[in-house]
């Protein structure tokens, strides 16, 4: 088979690892020589690259792939790959449900990719037979040595050409592997895996080589990015110790990290977050209830009051601090006192983001063995008022920032320019969009060329959703 010959396309669900792992996989695919096909309908190959953390996810890409039957029918060497989460999660089934897909790839087996797509097709070519499918999986959690190192992964991790981000100068840069917290609705200790930290020096190395490239925004990722720990040379590395080091690299304009958990959110990192540029003064720290019998049902580990003490903490060292935070409603058992806490949080806390969720039973969890007893219905309607609160607060921080100067790094042109008919100004100047170093969406009238610099932004108008400025003098 000719692969120099060959065109792939990309579909990627779910969170920021899954875009890093995308990326990772084209990366890999065009050093062997294909190449990216826009259009699915023109590719020789198409991956899709899964989510298990809801229902929903999974029942897309089933719907999605399922539209593909007939396209492989006509064209058997079209290869199809399911990779990512739902590969771990539902295994073998998958080829059950969709007997076309030619195989499937756990997320932490995505360095065989070349091998997987070769044997593929090989096995289209060969005329497939339904029993001979090819699967890249990792024994199930139980049945493996806890926080093994893999290090073999490392080449596949650090060895990417183009950086994947949020905009052409941003990057993710993995810093752990996996997770350990086995909240009890949550699916990504099973399908990622159990907690394992990157070597350090790979980490640093792999950041510097993209700020190399132009990158000016770096976010390091760890579904529990405080539990961080790595040791080398003798020395233990914890989260701190890495953004410290990361901080120090020529070039690089701002750091952040995601997910925190609050159980390690200590001071060493909120010394971290005080420091200054280019550590970016932001927290993304789910809470998930605000209800304590919520919390203990959802094995989070912390109290409401615990979680309020933490933010009180990180406001008080870190000025201007933003912090963002996900919830689930209709946790099983959850009754409107419980939720009305959860409002109250929301309230209390002046988050700059808030992501919500209905609670989606996950086969295999602790909670899956409790009854989803919260009617949709009355999990919808939880989920629009805790939004409104959020909406709410969010407008009455976003007017406090009026009046203040924000460093924001410029991301490109608005692609919004009709929400601020204000904006008017010479013509040499377009509205830019830009982030606050709280992530904040600040747009901005300016030149195109500002493109990528980070610039201090003065803030003359809010909404709930996006600020709106003038350049400042430098
Ligand atoms: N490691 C990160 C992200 C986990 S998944 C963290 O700890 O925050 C992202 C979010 O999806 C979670 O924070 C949670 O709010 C939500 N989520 C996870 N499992 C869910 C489920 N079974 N039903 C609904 N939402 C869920
Ligand atoms: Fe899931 Fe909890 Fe781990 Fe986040 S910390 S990935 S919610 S188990
Ligand atoms: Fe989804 Fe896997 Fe991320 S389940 S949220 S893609 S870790």
């Amino acid at each position: 088979m000719n692969e120099g010959s060959r065109t792939f396309h990309i579909v990627t669900y779910g969170c920021q690892m899954n875009k890093l792992d995308g990326q990772l996989v084209a990366d890999r695919l065009r050093a062997s020589g294909m190449t990216a096909a826009d259009d699915p309908a023109d590719a020789d190959l198409v991956l899709y690259v899964t989510c298990s953390v809801r229902r929903h996810a999974e029942e897309r890409v089933y719907s999605n792939v399922g539209k593909l039957k007939h396209r492989k029918r006509r064209r058997p060497e079209l290869l199809i790959g399911i990779l990512g989460c739902m590969a771990e999660k539902d295994r073998e089934d998958i080829f059950r449900r969709l007997p076309h897909v030619d195989f499937i790839c756990g997320p932490d087996h995505l360095h065989r990719i070349d091998d997987l797509v070769r044997r593929a097709a090989a096995r289209a070519a060969s005329g497939a037979t339904a029993d001979s499918h090819i699967a890249a999986l990792s024994a199930p959690r139980g049945d493996r040595a806890p926080g093994t190192v893999d290090d073999h992964l490392e080449p596949f991790e650090a060895g990417r050409l183009t950086p994947v981000g949020e905009h052409p100068f941003h990057a993710y840069v993995r810093a752990m592997r996996g997770c350990d917290n086995f909240c009890a609705y949550c699916v990504v200790p099973y399908v990622r895996g159990p907690e394992r930290s990157r070597p350090p020096h790979a980490v640093l190395h792999e950041i510097q080589r993209l700020v190399g490239q132009g990158v000016r925004h770096v976010t390091l990722l760890g579904q529990s990015v405080g539990s961080y720990e790595r040791a080398e040379n003798g020395r233990t590395w914890r989260l701190a110790d890495l953004v410290r080091a990361a901080g120090a690299t020529e070039g690089l304009v701002r750091l952040d990290f995601v997910t925190s958990h609050p159980k390690n959110l200590d001071d060493d990192i909120l010394d971290c977050l005080a420091s200054g540029p280019p550590v970016a003064p932001y927290l993304h720290l789910p809470a998930q209830s605000g209800s304590d019998a919520v919390l203990r049902a959802m094995n989070r580990g912390y109290t409401s009051a615990d979680y309020r003490d933490k933010v009180a903490r990180a406001r008080r060292k870190v000025p201007g601090v933003a912090v963002a935070s996900d919830f689930i409603v209709g946790f099983p058992g959850e009754t409107e006192a419980d939720f009305q806490a959860t409002v109250s949080l929301v309230r209390d806390m002046g988050y700059s983001q808030v992501f919500a969720f209905k609670y989606s039973p996950r086969p295999g969890t602790d909670a899956a063995r409790r009854q989803d007893d919260v009617p949709t219905q009355v999990k919808e309607d939880r989920l629009r008022r805790l939004l409104e609160a959020h909406q709410e607060t969010a407008l009455q921080a976003h007017a406090a920032l009026v009046g203040h100067t924000l460093r924001c790094l410029i991301t490109g042109p608005s692609r919004k320019p009709h929400l601020d008919p204000t904006a008017n100004g010479p013509a040499d100047t377009i509205q830019l969009a830009s982030r606050s170093p709280g992530n904040r969406i600040v747009l901005f009238r300016g030149s195109r060329d500002l493109v990528g610099r980070e610039v201090p932004v003065q803030i003359v108008r809010a909404s709930a959703i996006t600020l709106f400025g003038t350049l400042a003098d430098r």
